[in-house]
């Protein structure tokens, strides 16, 4: 047994290379780890087996993909280079050794996990739902560099095989087998029998049918490429995101000739890999990760969740926890408050676990209790009622003496600061702010509000919580907008001004998407609820030094509060805001784009010198994962700084003088090490 592997060898001279990295719950392919492998295949190929089976020794899954920490390193195209084509060498004497091999998967197999599967000649999958498999490159900027583009296209045909690169998504073992990705899709206490038919009976290698074999041909792979490259389109733009497009230009000129095939994928994934999008990806990746390990393993399970409030918010976090496995009480002021949210989660659960026995399950967990018997036994407590001091005051009062000792109680209130709703509870430190996004079931963000008092024990079990139900925790401070509102609301509110000097809602949110937001936000105000905005916003009037704009006040009175009252800034038909066509991009916004994405990291800057968060780059990972803020930017402040200080503020001071000290660059910028 080394770090990386172990081999068993069985009575019938099969090899059992069990992929099982130690001090680890993931196999992640590093470099250290591909060598450790290529001595294993060469060690085997001596003892001359009758066939080899690799399988993981980790419960969790197969291989969760080549090692993206050490992406962030690499210094030069030529390095990346290097280490695509020794990865190549490696998984080449895989697919070359002149016994069988099968890949035994179950749980994850993405990105080089299945390159090195695919590189096996027989592939078995267990059908348990944990086992998901991929590409997921293209979100990282990149494509499939191991081998997986040339094997891919071989094995599926040409289109599903270009689809699901380009997708990026991960399919469930039967998926796969329908795509032939894999041999069979298995429960899992069968795979290794099937292993062991497989390498006795030696099928031939599944081959592609004539049909998915024809779009390579040379003369049809200009049109298939031109047909995928408005599917592309659709979804991202070339300029922000350049690996769909270097894939299929990749495969348009190399489909078919093997050996170019795979020279091409080392260099144009080298190429991808040190460029900025990839590299601001991959940053976003890490973040993402720096998220998750501010919540510790703890002692602390909830079992039972108690939610107050069964509106937008409370409804929608009440369904989300149930969908991850907890059970949930639901109380509003009476039972007619509650059809609205069970029904929305129902469709919430037929949506997510598909499988009519789990939905019924789902829905026996979410209980709706007006009289809010739950909170006598919750685990955590979560108000999510009318933003009103008073309201929520008077509720705290009857709830504190039915909790449990240990319980968490949270609230989802977006802008009233903790210590003024603790003021009335006979432990005011115990109450800490959980605050959901909109829409929850999406929004893969929870702030941790905390206040001074709050002990770091209860810091620790809100974001462990927060982790256990699939999201990420940023403790922030409790301030008024925390940090996500207060940075999206000037951003916001310089949209409103450009609407109130009589520019068309849709330029506005043109200029925006074009910056990479994704979704403009006039068309946000209106999804969020322009009376939600109106408060926020009063809230925030002096932080921010922004009066409230007069046309936000006239539209709330109106009652037109954007999509739920089908107007705000914009008609809403069926969900939908009704737009004119699209225009053609104008100089002018870009200009737009400057007010408004200029004042939102002008903010982020006055957040992190008043220590709202820790450090610049958790503010960036709050901002991309609270409001969505162009990932391939990179967050905020790293933006900021790819774009140079010096011109940030030079942009700043000139918006200053045209349109007022809203635009005043914040102090902290003097001291801001770049
Ligand atoms: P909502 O108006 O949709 O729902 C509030 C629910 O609370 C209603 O069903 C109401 O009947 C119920 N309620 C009011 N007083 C109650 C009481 N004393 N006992 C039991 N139930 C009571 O409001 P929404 O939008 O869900 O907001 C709830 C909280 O979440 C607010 O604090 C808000 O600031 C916050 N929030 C809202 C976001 C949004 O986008 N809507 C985003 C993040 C936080």
């Amino acid at each position: 047994m080394n770090h990386y592997f172990r081999v068993e060898h069985d009575e019938q001279q099969i090899a059992w290379l069990y992929f099982d990295t130690a001090d680890a719950t993931t196999n992640v392919l590093t470099s250290e780890a591909l060598e450790a492998f290529d001595e294993q295949l060469i060690n085997i190929a001596q003892t001359h087996p009758k066939g080899l089976v690799i399988l993981s020794a980790k419960d969790g899954g197969f291989i969760a993909g080549a090692d993206v920490k050490a992406f962030a390193a690499i210094a030069s195209p030529e390095e990346a280079h290097k280490l695509i084509l020794r990865a190549h060498d490696i998984f080449h004497r895989l697919e070359a050794l002149s016994f069988p091999s099968v890949a035994l998967i179950h749980g994850y197999c993405l990105g080089g996990g299945l390159e090195l599967a695919l590189a096996c000649r027989y592939r078995i999958a267990s059908t348990d739902p944990a086992t998901r498999l991929g590409f997921p490159e293209v979100r990282l900027g990149i494509f499939p560099g191991f081998g997986g583009s040339v094997r891919s296209t071989r094995l599926l045909g040409h289109l599903p095989a270009m689809q699901l690169m380009l997708s990026g998504r991960a399919v469930s073992a039967r998926a796969a087998k329908r795509l032939h990705l894999v041999d069979h899709a298995l429960p899992r206490r069968q795979l290794k029998n099937a292993a062991r038919q497989l390498i006795n009976e030696q099928p031939p290698a599944w081959r592609p049918p004539l049909g998915k074999r024809l779009p390579g041909n040379a003369v049809l792979r200009p049109l298939v490429a031109r047909i995928l490259r408005s599917q592309v389109a659709r979804r991202v733009r070339r300029s922000h995101y350049p690996a769909p497009d270097a894939l299929i230009s990749h495969w348009q000129k190399t489909a078919g000739q093997p050996a170019g095939m795979y020279a091409s994928e080392a260099r144009q994934v080298a190429s991808l890999l040190t460029g900025e999008t990839a590299q601001n990806l991959i940053r976003v990746f890490l973040l993402q990760d720096r998220l998750k390990g501010l919540a510790e393993k703890r002692d602390f399970k909830a079992r039972h969740v108690h939610v107050i409030g069964g509106g937008v918010m409370g409804g929608d976090i009440a369904a989300w926890c149930v969908l991850k496995g907890i059970d949930v009480t639901l109380q509003d002021r009476a039972p007619e408050y509650l059809g609205r949210a069970i029904s929305r989660a129902q469709g919430l659960f037929r949506k997510k676990l598909r499988d009519p026995y789990r939905v019924q399950n789902a829905a026996d967990r979410l209980i709706a209790d007006h009289r809010g018997e739950g909170i006598k036994k919750a685990d955590v407590v979560i108000e999510a009622i009318f933003e009103d001091i008073d309201a929520k005051q008077s509720l705290y009062k009857v709830l504190e003496p039915q909790l449990k000792e240990t319980a968490i109680l949270a609230t989802n209130t977006s802008s009233i600061p903790l210590e003024k709703l603790a003021e009335n509870l006979q432990q005011p430190d115990r109450l800490i702010g959980l605050h959901f996004f909109n829409p929850v079931a999406k929004m893969p963000l929870v702030e941790i509000v905390t206040q001074a008092g709050n002990a770091p024990k209860l810091i620790a079990d809100a974001s462990s919580f927060t982790k256990a139900i699939g999201k990420l925790p940023l403790p922030v401070k409790s301030h008024p907008g925390f940090l996500v509102n207060r940075v999206l609301m000037p951003y916001l509110l310089e949209a409103v001004t450009l609407l109130e000097e009589g520019i068309a809602a849709v330029d506005i949110d043109q200029a925006a998407t074009h910056f990479g937001m994704p979704m403009g936000p006039v068309e946000l105000a209106d999804t969020v609820g322009l009376d939600i905005c109106l408060s926020v916003a009063e809230k925030l009037s002096e932080t921010l030094h922004n009066p409230v704009p007069e046309n936000l006040r006239h539209r709330v009175e109106a009652g037109h509060l954007g999509r739920k009252t089908g107007q705000g800034f914009y008609v809403w038909k069926k969900g939908k805001a009704q737009k004119e066509a699209h225009r053609p991009a104008t100089e002018k916004q870009d200009h737009y784009a400057d007010r408004m994405i200029l004042r939102l990291v002008n903010e982020s800057m006055a957040c992190l010198r008043e220590g709202i968060v820790t450090d610049a780059d958790l503010l960036d990972a709050g901002i991309i994962f609270g409001t969505g803020f162009a990932p391939f930017r990179g967050g905020p402040m790293h933006y900021a700084k790819n774009t140079g200080i010096e011109e940030i503020l030079s942009k700043l001071r000139k918006l200053e003088y045209t349109y007022g000290n809203r635009f005043t660059p914040d102090p902290g910028w003097e001291d801001f090490q770049t």
